[in-house]
């Protein structure tokens, strides 16, 4: 796969020459370019801003020094020019919340660019202008309902995110399945508490079905913490659940943990659900 990362502070994504995307670049899996946006500037101030129309507070990403940095790194050198080669990805405040499935889909695309905003972000014309190229797919996506300084940690997060499902990046496939959101059959929950050695630390011992080498027991209480979890963590998220994949033990633990279709304490609150004895 091959991903394109713009922006006017390259050097922050350095990050990504670490840990596994920085192993899968060394290793030839994942072609990834960090180019600095004021490259394709021609003014001597390198200017890649400017006023927005209709007044207001900040600067605008100027849509000439954009297209000219998209248009070179579109060039048939470059890119295929087959419909929807390439995805343009625009991360903004205003776009669709980033997922797992979207990771999904992405890891499986020829060619990625990420488009990094600053300032009050890139007029708006550059997404409606590559929206209309055939070979360019345009996605909007969005981290959270917050603002950041700039776009250059929603890449850092994107291609994290998606590097880490191409073939040969994540040492063993199988720990990809049963992780929070997996999009793969009994997914779609939280993952559920997990624990190494020392089996009692502070006074807290670890799950002893843990310790019992009993596997069939052991994939159950994963199931019932992951259930238990979920429902009082994201009750959304048992809500889009296909019920035909419950079966009677995980509609048992849903109801014993309190789930009524959205009856539940704060988001994010802890209450160690997950840290006591079966
Ligand atoms: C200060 S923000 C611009 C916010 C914009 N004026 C608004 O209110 O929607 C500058 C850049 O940071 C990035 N950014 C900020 N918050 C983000 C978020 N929640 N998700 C993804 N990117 C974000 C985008 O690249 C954006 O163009």
């Amino acid at each position: 796969m091959r991903i394109d990362v713009v922006s006017i502070f390259p050097d922050y994504l350095a990050p990504l020459e670490l840990s596994l995307v920085g192993k899968a670049r060394r290793e030839g899996i994942l072609d990834l370019q960090v180019h600095d946006l004021r490259a394709w500037t021609t003014d001597r101030h390198r200017t890649v801003d400017d006023t927005p129309f209709g007044g207001g507070a900040g600067m605008v990403m100027r849509p000439d020094v954009w297209g000219t940095a998209l248009d070179h790194l579109l060039e048939p050198s470059t890119s295929s020019a087959a419909p929807g080669a390439t995805t343009l990805l625009i991360p903004t405040p205003s776009g669709a919340p980033l997922t797992q499935q979207d990771a999904e889909e992405l890891a499986g695309r020829e060619r990625l660019i990420i488009a990094c905003g600053r300032y009050e972000g890139i007029d708006a014309r550059v997404a409606e202008h590559y929206a209309q190229r055939p070979e360019v797919t345009v996605r909007e996506f969005s981290l959270g309902d917050y603002v950041l300084n700039g776009g250059e940690v929603a890449a850092l997060v994107l291609v994290e995110a998606v590097a880490r499902l191409l073939p040969g990046v994540v040492g063993n496939p199988a720990s990809l399945v049963e992780e929070s959101h997996s999009t793969a059959p009994g997914g779609g929950l939280l993952e559920y508490p997990v624990y190494t050695k020392p089996a009692t630390w502070r006074g807290l011992a670890a799950p002893d079905v843990l310790l019992s080498g009993h596997h069939g027991k052991v994939a159950r209480w994963r199931r019932d913490q992951a259930l238990r979890r979920t429902a009082q963590r994201r009750p959304d998220l048992i809500a889009g659940l296909d019920q035909a994949t419950l079966d009677e033990a995980d509609r048992a633990v849903l109801t014993e943990s309190g789930w009524s279709g959205g009856r539940h304490g704060a988001v994010g609150e802890t209450t160690g659900e997950g840290g006591g004895p079966p």
